[in-house]
């Protein structure tokens, strides 16, 4: 971020924020991005400053009270990983209640419910964005998980299922009234998927339907400016920043600073760069093994490699990564020859999504 024109932040991002009972450091959020928002990644963007607050991957609340590995795994938390939400996914309302309370007794702050995700697995079920054609039950589904445990409960939410049914204004509504502590709605139907710009206006009319429940907004941030003009022009109570986190992890903190002063800060440098991969690393590797974290790094380097500009036989060790040792050493070959070029402010990370006919995701 390299413009010094920077627009004023708005005076809302000072004052302080609570969800329910639970104090929020910031307004800016880590969204849930199911294969990437583990616990190592989300200690490594907190240690870089200016989080608010940090999402899981979705969980199958089903999976979880069957005691899955996997769904343990997603739901694995710590005491410096705080204040941070639980997602869970599902419809049955035993089964979504008996997973809050796991979740609750297991370290979550706060339970986040799921009814945005589009994808045919999570659908089908009747999880995900298939809650928001069905309102009714939708809210007493998650009033049930509401009444069963004594933490905020939030919800993540689309605008609707397609533009002919934009049902998140009379839901976010309806959940206030049932004691929903906040909602966050990624401004894109479930039709649209990934596609076509969010709708930012679609947002404000969430904002506008409630009396006082923060409304979060969420989709395709990735700047100060994208950031600014969200809170302009959507009215939110804070936002939350899914992508644009994984081609910037100082964008929380960089943010965090435009509240206090009204420019970003100096760009991390290299080293910080440096530091929050290595970072992240060693935390997959401490609580997944060095197999399992090698292979995740593969698909994640590119990503780094783009934040800290390696030079190209480096970055060809790292993205057919086979062990800790080798990590270790080609990032201390990386640091003593520094960036082969430029560093960026930001990038547009290409993170995969699902894309084709959206009856076949
Ligand atoms: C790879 C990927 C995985 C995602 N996983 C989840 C998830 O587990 N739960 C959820 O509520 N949203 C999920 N999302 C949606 C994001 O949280 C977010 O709403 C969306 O990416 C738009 O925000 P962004 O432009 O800041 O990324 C996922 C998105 C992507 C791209």
């Amino acid at each position: 971020m390299d413009d010094s024109n920077y627009p004023s932040p708005p005076p809302l991002l000072r004052e302080p924020l609570s969800l329910g009972t639970v104090a929020i450091p910031s307004r800016f959020f880590l969204s849930p991005l199911a294969g990437y928002t583990s616990l190592a990644f989300r200690l490594a963007v907190r240690e870089c400053g200016g989080l608010g607050l940090a999402t899981t991957d979705l969980v199958n609340a089903r999976s979880l009270i069957e005691q899955r590995g996997k769904a343990f795994d997603l739901a694995e938390t710590c005491p410096e990983d705080r204040p941070m939400s639980i997602q869970l996914y599902g419809h049955v309302h035993d089964e979504m209640q008996r997973a809050a309370r796991w979740v609750v007794d297991h370290g979550a702050s706060i339970v986040d419910i799921n009814m945005g995700c589009p994808v045919r697995k999570v659908v089908k079920t009747g999880g995900g964005s298939a809650l928001m054609c069905q309102t009714d039950s939708a809210v007493a589904l998650v009033e049930s998980v509401v009444k069963a445990v004594d933490v905020p409960v939030t919800v993540k939410m689309r605008l609707g299922w397609d533009d002919q049914s934009l049902t998140a204004p009379g839901l976010a509504r309806a959940f206030e009234q049932v004691g929903v502590a906040a909602v966050i709605v990624h401004g894109r139907t479930r039709e649209q998927g990934f596609k076509g710009n969010v709708n930012r206006d679609g947002i404000r009319a969430v904002v506008e339907a409630v009396k006082a429940m923060p409304i979060v907004a969420n989709g395709d941030i990735r700047t100060l400016y994208d950031a600014e003009a969200t809170f302009r022009q959507t009215g939110c109570a804070a936002i939350s920043i899914g992508r644009g986190a994984l081609g910037n992890p100082f964008i929380f903190r960089q943010l965090a600073r435009w509240t206090e002063c009204g420019d970003p800060g100096p760009e991390p440098t290299f080293e910080e760069r440096v530091d929050v991969m290595e970072r992240h690393f060693h935390g997959l590797v401490n609580r997944r093994g060095a197999r399992l974290a090698c292979l995740q790094f593969r698909k994640i380097i590119k990503w780094y490699s783009h934040l800290i500009r390696p030079p190209k036989a480096l970055y060809h060790r790292l993205i057919k990564l086979e062990s800790v040792s080798l990590f270790d050493e080609t990032v201390a070959e990386i640091r003593a020859e520094g960036p082969s070029a430029p560093l960026p402010g930001h990038f547009e990370p290409r993170v995969p999504v699902p894309s084709g006919p959206i009856d076949k995701w």
